[in-house]
């Protein structure tokens, strides 16, 4: 016969009084989520490093207060702080928080500085340890949170000259997908977020030198449509949103053989996004 087995459903339909926490909220898919919460009456806490940025949106975002929470997500205690601050500040609790702060460093990986390595390393993947670890206690002494990894399609689908970003983020991948599970039954849920080329400041740095197959700019996808997707899909609490959906297929595709993948890549992106034939 088969076993019904009940589990606590977790879905955190954002709302006035939710309270949500962002890395990365200066700028780009931090900032445009940080909007789209406010917008629907979240109490929001805004995390990164540059502060002016982040008291100028503070000013702005409609509802509140929010808080400006200046952190490097790298950093373990400046993280653990952030959040204990948002905490105590928002009258003891979290319903949702979102890993997101990131950089990039594209190129061959035999050019790539050990140190951009080490970065890359401690703000996309132990940043997002760092952050989730800090949030979850809280949520999960409640019996009730959303967590939100923003990770990439890279994490789906690697590419040539972004072999050590790409890793970083399907470390992020891992983590999530692992971590949804083990969070079953608490009342906090989990999802992660496989964004495309989305219209940010993320390569600003390295424009002059992105790989033949990154189509960027003119191309790219607003943040503002990827951050409504993200809080579709943690209302909905699905495992994973990718958008465009393009990314999913790419997936999807990579899933089944990656050999088909690469023929996928060559006719959308060129030669230069899977080189090698076999
Ligand atoms: N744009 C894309 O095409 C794309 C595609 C897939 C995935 N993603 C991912 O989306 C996330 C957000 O990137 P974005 O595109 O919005 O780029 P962005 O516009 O450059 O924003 C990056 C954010 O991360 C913050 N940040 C960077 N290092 C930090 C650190 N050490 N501590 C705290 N905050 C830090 C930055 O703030 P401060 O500099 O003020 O600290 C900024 O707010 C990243 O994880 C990225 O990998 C982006």
């Amino acid at each position: 016969m088969p076993m019904i087995v009940l589990t606590t459903l977790a879905r955190v339909e954002v709302t006035t009084g939710t309270r949500a926490l962002v890395t990365g909220a200066s700028s780009g898919i931090g900032r445009a989520l940080a909007q789209k919460l406010a917008q629907r009456g979240a109490r929001v806490g805004l995390a990164a490093r540059s502060v002016d940025q982040l008291e100028s949106l503070a000013a702005e975002l409609p509802g509140g207060p929010h808080l400006v929470l200046p952190c490097d997500v790298a950093v373990r205690a400046d993280v653990e702080t952030a959040v204990a601050r948002f905490v105590a500040q928002t009258g003891g609790g979290i319903e949702l928080v979102v890993a997101n702060a990131g950089i990039a460093h594209y190129g061959p990986f035999r050019e790539l500085a050990p140190e951009l390595v080490e970065r890359m390393t401690q703000v996309n993947w132990l940043g997002t340890v760092w952050t989730v670890r800090a949030a979850l206690e809280p949520m999960v002494a409640a019996g009730r949170g959303h967590v939100v990894i923003v990770s990439s399609g890279a994490a789906q689908r690697s590419f040539p000259d972004a072999a050590v970003y790409g890793a970083t983020k399907a470390a992020q991948r891992a983590f999530g997908e692992a971590l949804r599970h083990e969070l079953d039954g608490t009342g906090v849920s989990l999802t992660v977020a496989y964004p495309g080329e989305i219209a940010t400041s993320l390569h600003d740095h390295e424009k002059a030198t992105m790989p033949v197959w990154y189509h960027g700019d003119a191309r790219a996808s607003p943040p503002d449509e990827l951050a409504d997707a993200i809080l579709d899909a943690v209302a909905r609490d699905r495992r994973a949103v990718a958008y465009p959906r393009v990314v999913g297929l790419l997936g999807v595709a990579h899933g089944i053989s990656p050999r088909l993948a690469d023929t996928v890549l060559r006719r959308l992106r060129g030669p230069s996004a899977a080189p090698r034939r076999d």
